[in-house]
Parts: C-alpha cells; sequence; structure tokens
C-alpha cells in the first residue's frame, strides 16, 4: 500500500460522514466526502443529478471522485457515498490506497438516522425508508465485505465511540 488513507464505506445512515470527520480532526488530515466531491465538481446536488441524468450518470461521477480522493499523496479520511463499493473498480482502488472500514447498523436504526440527518438521499424515495435499506442491506452485502479490512458495528454507539472503534482497527 502507498498511501493509507482511512475509508469509511457503508449503507445510507451508517455515519461516514459524522465519523470520517471526527476521524479527520483526530487524526489531524484532510477529510473528503465522495459525495461532496460529486457536488462541487458538477455544481449540483446529488438530488438533483439523479432528477436530471441518472444514477448511472451520477455512478460515472462518483467512480471519479473516489480516484481523486483516492490519488491523494497526503493521507486522508474519505468517506463514501453509500453505492461507490458496488463498483469493482472503487473497490480495488479503495483497498489498494487504503484501510477500508465498514460501519454496519441495523437497517431500522440507519433509517432513523437518515430521517434525522435530512440529507437529500433519492434511491430512499418518499417511501419507507426502513423496507429499501433492509434490500439495499442484502444485495450489498457481499461487496462490503470484498471491500473491508475491518467491520465496526454502530449501532447504540454515538459519533465518540464509533471513531475509537475505527480508530482502534486503524493500523496505518
Ligand atoms: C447512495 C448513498 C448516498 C449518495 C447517493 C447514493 C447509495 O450517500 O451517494 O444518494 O447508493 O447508497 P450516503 O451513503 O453518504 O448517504
Amino acid at each position: 500500500m502507498s498511501t493509507e488513507h482511512l475509508v469509511l464505506v457503508g449503507l445510507m445512515g451508517a455515519g461516514k460522514s459524522t465519523v470520517g470527520a471526527e476521524c479527520a480532526r483526530r487524526l489531524e488530515r484532510p477529510f473528503v466526502d465522495t459525495d461532496e466531491l460529486v457536488e462541487a465538481v458538477t455544481g449540483t446536488t446529488i438530488g438533483e443529478l439523479f432528477a436530471t441524468v441518472g444514477e448511472q450518470a451520477f455512478r460515472a461521477h462518483e467512480r471519479t471522485a473516489v480516484e481523486d480522493a483516492c490519488a491523494s499523496p497526503e493521507p486522508a479520511v474519505i468517506s463514501c457515498g453509500g453505492g461507490a463499493v458496488l463498483d469493482p473498480d472503487n473497490r480495488r482502488r479503495l483497498r489498494d490506497r487504503g484501510f477500508v472500514v465498514w460501519l454496519r447498523a441495523a437497517p431500522d436504526v440507519l433509517a432513523d438516522r437518515v430521517r434525522a440527518d435530512g440529507v437529500d438521499r433519492p434511491l430512499l424515495g418518499p417511501a419507507g425508508a426502513v423496507a429499501t435499506l433492509e434490500r439495499l442491506a442484502v444485495t450489498r452485502q457481499d461487496a462490503y465485505e470484498a471491500a473491508a479490512h475491518a467491520i465496526v458495528d454502530t449501532d447504540g454507539r454515538d459519533v465518540t465511540q464509533v471513531a475509537d472503534a475505527v480508530l482502534e482497527t486503524y493500523r496505518p
């Protein structure tokens, strides 16, 4: 491994952004969020991108964002959008350039968190987030497993506790 980024993956609501920012603060490193990179490059929001050009075009932007984040010579903390690991190239790149931690939580916990943070997540739509998250947990399980060097369960833990657990697994 050339640059040991700390990479956080997991479903929507897993806490990748909040925990990632906390880990970056403690490690005194830059924090990079692939959704934010996509929004900065395209000058629009993830919701607008899905609505105007569709998910496939969003995934292409996301792939570039993963590539750019991984290419940073300075070790960073990288939070990936929940679906980034579905792409085998993204998985390989993230594992090659970083230590990948899968933040896991039960679908009802994830649904409570996404309801609370107010971020627009087009895949969840207006109907039952729990049902969608349950389905995604099943269909994406293998991809998260293939991407991860370590797993941290986040149910019932706050940001400080999850960051503690992540940094405990992280051996750069
Ligand atoms: C997605 C997760 C979102 C965002 C997009 C698609 C997914 O990021 O990339 O709405 O496919 O799981 P977060 O996991 O940060 O919410």
